[in-house]
């Protein structure tokens, strides 16, 4: 512990959780310099545009506290080597995506980024650095990160001549969503941080005591750490499941699935958050997630285990599907010569993240049946969508509009797959006038008003009702 501390954190990664992290800690530890690096240096760019409009995030709040503390004790920056040399502490928030190839592939964790961040930690840092593991991983991950460390503690100190080197590991993953992220950062539900000695513990814990009550800071081993924010996410993502599968089994019997939703979440025990039914969860994370926990049980011969978590995800994509079908089946069995708008693109409102949307799964599956689509979304571009669909593109089958009204000209049906609010308020009237007849609109967030649409003159199809 020979390093005096300078109270500067370095968080590699500046992605949805390195940057609104790092704000949200530079906000209310004004003595602590933060520095957020990441290889990509558009994404630096964008942090720190002037335009605030410009930054690399959608997030209520952010452009605020970026306002106020960047290039004051927050700083986005390239330079990865110095200011890691320079740190007491290294969040590591890379991303962990799935496994595209090779052992575990569409399961496991892809760690390579993890790994090489705890290379470049090895090689460059100074004295004693406290790593953290931000990112979600799998749980004995900390044992990789060690051992590269570790490695590199003997290297320096036998070979180089230099002031020893040496590290903690502490696990501290986040738990924010996007769209709300400022919000959970600053009221969070609980911080959790896993670790093997008191002092390191301690020191990551007096970060979120500045603001986060000590009550709602819980400390455990590493392993249970790592483990607590998969299956936090499995717990989450199968309430999903469950709601969605009911949803289709109100469409067969009268039942409605918003009271459905109401009456089960009225139980404590149940509660009413997260029962929401929609067209299947998206986002970087759910997915990805369970499968990581369903590849760690089938390496540990729990078959059955990783059977039951599989099924979560299977039921998500089974609903993108049943939803795309029955549009399909409403607009007469087929899409050809028709046009329909996709209203919303982003996985939930209020972000522009689009990773793992409902709403690609379910346009590929209209483009497949000959469709012609045309997009908007209020906080999605244009290449963003477009990125998405490079095999099915070919000459006007496929239009971003800048406006509602704009999409809906001359199409046959709207399919309503993000719940923006202002979708409720469009002059809906206008939109019914410039449409093909019969209009429908496909409702799969239960945002709109069913009878309003009706009296206006459309056919309607919402969620998990028989109205
Ligand atoms: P992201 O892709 O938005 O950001 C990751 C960033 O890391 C990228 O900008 C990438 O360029 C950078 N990076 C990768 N390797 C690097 C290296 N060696 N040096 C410097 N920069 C490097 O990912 P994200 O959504 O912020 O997620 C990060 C992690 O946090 C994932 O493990 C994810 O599961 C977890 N997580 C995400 C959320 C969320 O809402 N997105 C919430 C909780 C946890
Ligand atoms: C989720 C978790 O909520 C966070 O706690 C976690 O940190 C994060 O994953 C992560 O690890 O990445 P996020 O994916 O950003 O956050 O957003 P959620 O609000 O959880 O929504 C996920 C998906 O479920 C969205 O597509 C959303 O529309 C859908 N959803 C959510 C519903 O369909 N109904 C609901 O009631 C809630």
């Amino acid at each position: 512990m020979e390093k005096k501390l300078n109270k500067n954190i370095c968080c590699i990664g500046a992605g949805y959780v390195g940057g609104p992290t790092m704000s949200v800690i530079a906000f209310n530890c004004p003595d602590w310099q933060i520095n957020v690096v990441d290889i990509n240096a558009d994404r630096i760019r964008s942090w720190n545009s002037k335009d605030l409009t410009k930054l690399p995030i959608f997030e209520p709040g952010l452009d605020k506290i970026v306002k106020k503390c960047r290039d004051v004790n927050l700083f986005f920056s390239t330079k990865i080597e110095e200011n890691i040399a320079k740190a007491d502490i290294i969040f590591l928030s890379v991303n962990t995506p799935t496994k595209k190839r090779g052992i575990g592939a569409g399961y496991a964790s892809d760690l390579k980024w993890i790994e090489s961040s705890a290379r470049q930690i090895a090689k460059f840092s100074e004295g004693h650095t406290i790593v953290v593991e931000k990112s979600t991983l799998p749980v004995k991950t900390a044992e990789t990160i060690k051992t590269i460390l570790h490695s590199f503690e003997q290297d320096d100190f036998i070979s180089l001549g230099k002031k020893k080197k040496t590290f903690s590991i502490v696990s501290n993953p986040e738990f924010l969503a996007e769209g709300t992220a400022i919000n959970d950062l600053l009221n969070p539900d609980r911080v959790l941080i896993g670790g093997e000695d008191e002092h390191s513990i301690k020191l990551v814990a007096d970060i979120y005591k500045t603001w986060v009550s000590p009550k709602k800071i819980i400390s455990t081993n590493l392993w249970s750490s790592e483990l607590s924010k998969l299956v936090a996410n499995a717990f989450l993502a199968q309430r999903l499941s469950s709601i969605n599968s009911i949803s289709a089994l109100c469409e067969f019997t009268g039942a409605n699935i918003n009271e459905v939703s109401g009456a089960i979440g009225a139980d404590t025990r149940i509660g009413q958050k997260f029962l929401k039914p929609g067209p299947g969860f998206g986002g970087s994370c759910f997915k990805k997630d369970i499968l990581n926990l369903v590849y760690l049980c089938r390496f540990y011969g729990l078959n059955e285990v990783a059977d039951y978590w599989e099924q979560v995800v299977n039921i998500n994509l089974w609903q993108q599907n049943r939803i795309s079908s029955l549009i399909i089946k409403n607009l007469f069995g087929t899409l050809s010569n028709k046009s329909l708008a996709i209203y919303g693109f982003a996985f939930k409102a209020n972000t522009n993240d689009t990773r793992e949307s409902p709403s690609i799964n379910i346009s590929k599956n209209l483009l497949q049946e000959g469709a012609k689509l045309t997009f908007f979304d209020p906080k999605v571009n244009e290449t963003q969508i477009l990125n998405e669909f490079n095999e099915f593109l070919y000459e006007g089958n496929i239009k971003v509009k800048d406006t509602a009204l704009d999409a809906a000209k001359g199409t046959d049906a709207i399919i309503v797959l993000t719940e923006w609010e202002e979708f409720k308020y469009l002059d809906w009237h206008s939109i019914f006038k410039i449409m093909r007849k019969p209009a429908w609109v496909f409702d799969s967030r239960i945002c709109l008003d069913q009878k309003h649409l009706k009296n206006i003159g459309f056919k309607v199809w919402t969620l998990g009702t028989t109205d």
